[in-house]
Formats: structure tokens, C-alpha cells, sequence
């Protein structure tokens, strides 16, 4: 009997990064997945990894921003595995500059993807779980369900350059901490997962102007190597952390041990205690 055995798992952004580890794990452990991913390849990437390694997934490509996504992605929960039992809202991106610079475009982006598309992902969840919620108690078998968020020690502290991305991570710890509150009557925990330095595409050393396509933009990816360098000094554990040790930090609120745990943030930075 594996831990997450049975369970219906939501992953938004899991193409890559930290999502992709978070899909892995939770499959590994028995969850059976919905993988998005803005990139369609990477998002069928991760669902043919979950089913070679003997696991269940299917896809939902596109962009969590989308005014229509969070209807399909709760409706291809609900039509594939007739089921919702986790949400992990990982998806997102940084496109940084200091405010003076920085356009209403640069700020809504960052709003968008981090805040409004988690807050519609789980508005929409909403009358699913309700209803299997009220069936589950009508039959004497209540089920405690599970959602993770994302933020960052830039939204816990602050970043310089990321005022729109910041402003964004700490919402999400609001939006958690309301919801624990608004859904612990429907038995699901609510907690926030806010990470350090976590070796992905997001924080690659980036000597030059590395840059990637997001939504038809432009955007600059990866941290220069200096200041990578000079980050990790200031790590207690002394690296950055891999993707899968950030996924471990969303498996902890998934797992039955925790099922008395909501409205919490947790810090997955290695010891780091701030910024
Ligand atoms: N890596 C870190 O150090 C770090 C630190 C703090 C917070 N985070 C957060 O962790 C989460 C995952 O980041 P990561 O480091 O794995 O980055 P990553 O770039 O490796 O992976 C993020 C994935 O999200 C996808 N994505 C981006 N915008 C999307 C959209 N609009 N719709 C759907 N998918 C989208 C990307 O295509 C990518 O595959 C993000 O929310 C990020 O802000 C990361």
C-alpha cells in the first residue's frame, strides 16, 4: 500500500523543475495525475516518464493564465479519473526589474500566473469538492483532500528586482491561509510551500543573456554565476537545493501525516531563515 494510493493529483507547471519532481513523486507514491505545462512537449514529457515508470497520467497543456484553463483543468480531473483529491499550484515564471522599469504588462504577468490562476483553479475545484465532500459524509467516509501552493522567500521577504513576482508570492500565502480557513469544513488542508534556492531552469547560471519564449514574450531566464555563487554561500545547508528535494517539502502536505496541518507556510530554502 503506497501512500497516495488512489488519489486524483492536479500539477500546474509540472514540464519541468520542481513540478516535474512533484509529478514524479507523487506518482511514484501512487497518485494517479493531471500534468500541465504551458510547453505541450515537456508536459508529455513528464506523462510519459509517470507511465514508464509504471504510474497513471494524462495532460492539460496550456497556459494557467488562460481565462478558460481552470475549467479543463478540474474538468479533466473530473472526466478521466472521476476524482480531485490533491492541487499543487506550481506553475510560474520570473520576469524581473527594478519598478522604475518595470511595465504594467511585467506586473500582471507575474499577478496572473502566481496569484489570479491558482485563486481560478481553486474556485473552480470548488463545487467538485463540495459535492464529493457531502457524499463522503453522507456515507460515513470522510476524505481529507489536499492543496499546495507555491511562494517564495521573495514573497516572505521581499526581493530587490522582483516587486511584481513578490507582491504575487506573498498574495498566494493569503489566499492560503483564507482558504484553510474557508475549507476546513470541507476536510481539505491548505498550505503553501515557499522555496529558497532551487537549482532549475529558473535559477540557472546564466553568464550571458539567456532568454526563453513565455506566452509569445521574451524573458530572461537564470541568475548571473556571481550572484548564484554568493547565494549559496549564505545557504546553511551550503547548496541550492535539487527539484527533488523541493518536491519533498509538497509530499509532506500530501501525505496522511499531515492531514492536521493547514493555513501553513513552509520554508524549503535549506536552512535559509531570509533574504
Ligand atoms: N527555483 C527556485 O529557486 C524557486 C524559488 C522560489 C519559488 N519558485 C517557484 O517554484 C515554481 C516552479 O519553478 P521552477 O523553479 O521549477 O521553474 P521551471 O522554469 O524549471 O519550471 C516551471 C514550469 O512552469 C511552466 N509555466 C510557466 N508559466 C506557465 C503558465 N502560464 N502556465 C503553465 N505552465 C507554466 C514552465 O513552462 C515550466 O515548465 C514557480 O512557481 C516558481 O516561482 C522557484
Amino acid at each position: 500500500m503506497k501512500k497516495l494510493d488512489g488519489k486524483v493529483a492536479l500539477i500546474s507547471g509540472a514540464g519541468r523543475g520542481i513540478g516535474r519532481s512533484i509529478a514524479l513523486k507523487l506518482a511514484a507514491e501512487g497518485a494517479r495525475l493531471v500534468v500541465n505545462d504551458l510547453d505541450a512537449g515537456p508536459a508529455e514529457e513528464t506523462v510519459q516518464a509517470v507511465r514508464a515508470a509504471g504510474g497513471q497520467a494524462v495532460g492539460c497543456p496550456g497556459s494557467v493564465a488562460a481565462p478558460d484553463f481552470a475549467d479543463r483543468f478540474v474538468g479533466t480531473a473530473v472526466k478521466e479519473y472521476q476524482g480531485l483529491d490533491i492541487i499543487v499550484n506550481n506553475a510560474g515564471y520570473t520576469w524581473d526589474s527594478v519598478i522604475q522599469k518595470m511595465t504594467d504588462e511585467q506586473w500582471y504577468a507575474m499577478l496572473d500566473v502566481h496569484l489570479t490562476a491558482p485563486f481560478r483553479i481553486l474556485r473552480a475545484a470548488q463545487p467538485v469538492i463540495r459535492g464529493l465532500a457531502k457524499a463522503e459524509a453522507d456515507a460515513g467516509k470522510p476524505t481529507v483532500r489536499k492543496v499546495v501552493n507555491t511562494s517564495s522567500v521573495a514573497g516572505l521577504f521581499g526581493n530587490a528586482g522582483q516587486a511584481n513576482y513578490a507582491s504575487a508570492k506573498a498574495g498566494i500565502v493569503g489566499l492560503t491561509q483564507t482558504l484553510a480557513k474557508e475549507w476546513g469544513r470541507l476536510n481539505v488542508t491548505v498550505n503553501c510551500v515557499a522555496y529558497g534556492l532551487i537549482r532549475t531552469r529558473l535559477t540557472s547560471s546564466a553568464a550571458g543573456a539567456a532568454t526563453t519564449t513565455i506566452e509569445g514574450r521574451e524573458i530572461k531566464v537564470g541568475v548571473n554565476p556571481d550572484l548564484l555563487a554568493m547565494m549559496e554561500r549564505s545557504i546553511p545547508l551550503g547548496h541550492g537545493g535539487t527539484p527533488e528535494e523541493a518536491a519533498g517539502a509538497v509530499y509532506l502536505f500530501c501525505i496522511p501525516e499531515s492531514d492536521y496541518v493547514s493555513g501553513q507556510t513552509l520554508m524549503c530554502s535549506g536552512g535559509l531563515t531570509g533574504i
